[in-house]
């Protein structure tokens, strides 16, 4: 990789400032999100100050986690979605090599098209019907008598990467009544419910993220892996990472839970297989007691949320089959640069003198 760093160009957090104070807007929970219900991310395209603007903002998604826009965004087209999620990585420190995610099996032939019939390799295109048929070939036999869990949900977005997801942006374009609401959970605040021996451990660990659904699928549908995939360390079937349970979030400089849990992590590294499960179970755990930690987004048509890989996990609620109508929605994912802990770095309730859970 030559003199290419790969790293964040950041040396200390970044500052907001005040371009966008003027929004509306109303925080979900005093922990994390924050929602515009009149904001249109067209007009920020459009304001003499855009670049700053969009840097503010990606900086205020950093530090609340997630950011909804209630008003459809009907007038944005595909090409500003990807051109927003992918500044919002350049204008805050991002690798310069890196650019949008490239979804690996962008060449399933069961991928649907965008609404207007094209297909792009930078946008994952979310459909409810489309979903059952391509992980069909993924899915693990049951005997139909577990229980229902659904916090296998949780997961941080392209974490099978070396470089995985910094900021996803989702809009919904059609989406029934009810139903099919996404969760997102606060992983400054997971690191800040630990105790302070249980943050020193975990400080410690490392997960394997593996996730070799994409090598099966790809050769049960006889296609390639997409490679690079964002980043020139995002490459062909390397999708077997180790990443700190503990990260420091790159724009923020605060200390979040990142891969203890979830869809992508297969193994702490440094433990016995017993105390591996009891450390993802106990995380979960931490999620699923701690609702105060998570912020839910009940979907409107036209709605958008751009979010933080980088310090928090989100879950699908897969309920729409209940109800009629069709869910469909693009979403374009940043790559940003390889997690890593630093040490002299601070949770979010130190650096900002709150008090410690
Ligand atoms: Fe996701």
């Amino acid at each position: 990789m030559g003199s290419v760093s790969h790293k964040h160009t950041n040396t200390t957090p970044l500052k907001r400032g005040s371009s966008i104070d003027h929004l509306e807007y109303v925080d979900v929970t005093p922990i994390i999100g924050r929602e515009y219900p009149t904001a249109s991310l067209k007009e920020m395209l459009q304001a003499p100050n855009a670049e700053e603007q969009l840097r503010d903002l990606a900086i205020t998604i950093c530090e609340r986690g997630v950011a909804f826009f209630r008003r459809p965004q009907d007038d944005l087209s595909v090409d500003e979605q990807k051109y927003i999620t992918d500044m919002l990585g350049k204008l805050t420190g991002r690798p310069e090599e890196n650019g949008l995610h490239v979804h690996p099996l962008y060449n399933d032939p069961n991928n649907l098209p965008m609404a207007d019939g094209t297909t792009d390799k930078h946008i994952y295109v979310i459909n409810s019907e489309a979903a059952k048929r391509l992980y069909a070939t993924m899915k693990k036999p049951t005997t139909g008598s577990e229980p229902k869990d659904l916090s296998r949900e949780w997961h941080s977005d392209s974490l099978f990467e070396n470089c995985p997801a910094d900021f996803s942006f989702l809009r919904m374009q059609s989406t029934p009544p009810s139903g099919g609401d996404t969760l997102w959970c606060s992983g400054y605040e997971l690191y800040d419910r630990l105790s302070p021996p249980f943050q020193k451990f975990f400080e410690t660990l490392t997960a394997t993220c593996a996730q070799p659904v994409f090598e099966s699928a790809c050769e049960s549908g006889g296609y390639d892996v997409m490679s690079p995939r964002g980043s020139p360390l995002n490459v062909d079937y390397q999708f077997r990472p180790s990443h700190p349970v503990v990260r420091t979030h790159p724009v923020t400089g605060w200390k979040s839970l990142f891969a203890g849990v979830g869809l992508h992590v297969s193994r702490i590294n440094e433990v016995t297989t017993y105390e591996d499960s009891m450390i993802r179970d106990y995380v979960l755990r931490l999620i699923t007691r701690n609702h105060d930690c998570v912020a839910r987004m009940h979907w409107t048509r036209g709605a958008c949320a751009i979010w933080s890989n980088e310090c928090t996990l989100h879950a699908a609620t897969p309920d729409t089959h209940l109800v009629e109508g069709i869910r469909t929605g693009v979403r374009a994912s940043g790559t940003g640069g390889v997690p890593y802990l630093d040490p002299k770095s601070k949770g979010r309730r130190e650096a900002l003198g709150m008090p410690l859970f």
